[in-house]
């Protein structure tokens, strides 16, 4: 055993887990505001759910999910993301029969098999929302607006949001086949992934991050000359909402996401701080989904971004707010002889809300006072044998390096 995480998993330790607190507040705080409501599903569910969902042909799926049986012979994958299940529990409790749309979010680890990097992990943490039961562009919008909305008030004010129309099942069947006859004249100079894409999943050809292959592909025919006129509408729609709103957008025809579901809009909010895994988050329709788990035709769309990727980019952004203030207080009791009087008086700081700590190795007082400094409280109350015996406390300001000499009740007070 080698007492380390499994490879491309990494704990979150406490002086960052604050940070984490912080993104989970805000994004649940704009949940709130937006009226999404939490959901929270399994980390594991049928195969079959994801293959009929995200695709048989996806990277996700083909190379990268965790997939299991269990002892009773079941096909199960750690979810290598969330709207598949959220969409299945959608479903299962007959969500679709309640007045739409049906507007849910989830945070939570994911898992997919990939080879780590900075900002590429095998468990990783996604913060997610997913709006069902409606087609309108406007709905697309709620999506895109509130992903910038959230990325804003965490301190980002230059990400790039690329957007594009990936068509529904009507019209793109015609842009991939041309798509396929183009690789085609190619094919012995595309790369090993590539050369099955142009069979099998001929859209992933634009997003091979091969030089090479992209070179190849410059020219290759562009997805807005073969949208439909009821996508080619929706498309513009969105766009003109969100020029109405502010929002910047940057279209990006070469833009088609990695998981097969999308139809019509698929977005990117794209950092240029943090290298090749520059996607904080991203998102689009998914008009079929529902249907392809089973269910009616509902449609859907929504987003989600990753948790350990804006942390590095907030770090790179240097958007991360200075060092905490210190506050509450440490009670340092000198003598073991009045740890029982010392104890009463901790447990009635901390029924008063105070952060409150002591001493648990009978350190020296002046061991003590550096702990308490270390690790940030602003107020130190003293209580040794000299001050048991005036019936008081000293109560020191770490800040200002200021003391007072007052009884226990009073420094209470004051604390409050
Ligand atoms: P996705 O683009 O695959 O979309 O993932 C969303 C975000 O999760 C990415 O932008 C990235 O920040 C983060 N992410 C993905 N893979 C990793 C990884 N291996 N390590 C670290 N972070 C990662 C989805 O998962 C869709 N379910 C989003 C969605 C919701 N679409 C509609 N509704």
């Amino acid at each position: 055993m080698s007492n380390k995480a499994p490879r491309g998993t990494r704990d979150i330790l406490p002086q960052e887990a604050s940070r984490w607190h912080f993104l989970e507040e805000r994004f649940k705080k704009l949940c709130y505001i937006y009226d999404f409501a939490e959901i929270r599903t399994p980390l594991f569910e049928e195969t079959e759910l994801f293959v009929r969902s995200v695709g048989e042909e996806s990277d996700v799926v083909k190379k990268e999910m965790y997939t299991f049986k269990d002892r009773g012979g079941r096909e199960l994958a750690l979810r290598p993301e969330g709207t598949a299940g959220v969409a299945r529990a959608y479903l299962e409790h007959g969500m679709h029969n309640i007045p739409q749309p049906v507007k849910l979010f989830y945070y939570g680890p994911m898992f997919r098999y990939d080879r780590p990097q900075a900002g590429r992990q095998r468990q990783f943490y996604q913060m997610g929302i997913e709006v069902f039961g409606t087609k309108e562009p406007s709905a697309d919008v709620e999506v895109i607006k509130f992903t910038a909305e959230f990325f804003l008030s965490i301190g980002f004010k230059n990400l790039k949001l690329h957007l594009n129309s990936v068509g529904c099942l009507q019209c793109r069947p015609f842009y991939q086949d041309d798509l396929k006859k183009f690789a085609r004249g190619k094919l012995s100079l595309l790369c090993p992934d590539c050369q099955k894409r142009a069979l099998l999943n001929p859209l992933r050809l634009l997003d091979c991050k091969a030089e090479s292959c992209r070179e190849l592909m410059k020219d290759s025919p562009q997805i807005e000359d073969y949208l439909c006129k009821s996508c080619h509408g929706h498309f513009n729609e969105v766009l003109d909402l969100l020029k109405a709103l502010n929002v910047p957008y940057y279209v990006d025809s070469r833009l088609v996401r990695g998981l097969d579901y999308y139809t019509n809009t698929a977005f990117e909010f794209i950092s240029e701080d943090i290298g090749a895994q520059g996607s904080l988050g991203g998102g689009g329709r998914y008009d079929n989904l529902v249907e392809s788990c089973g269910g009616p035709a509902v449609p859907g769309v929504g987003m989600a971004v990753g948790v350990e990727r804006i942390v590095l980019a907030m770090e790179k952004e240097k958007l991360w707010p200075e060092k905490n203030e210190p506050e509450g207080v440490f009670l340092a009791i000198d003598g073991p002889e009045l740890r029982e009087e010392g104890l009463v008086m901790l447990y009635s700081m901390r029924e008063k809300g105070l952060r409150a700590e002591t001493d648990y190795l009978n350190r020296s007082l002046k061991a003590q006072m550096k702990f308490a400094h270390r690790n940030r409280f602003r107020y130190v109350i003293i209580f040794g044998k000299e001050e048991k015996l005036k019936n008081e406390v000293k109560l020191r300001d770490m800040l200002k390096g200021e003391q007072l000499e007052l009884s226990y009740e009073k420094a209470l007070n004051f604390l409050i």
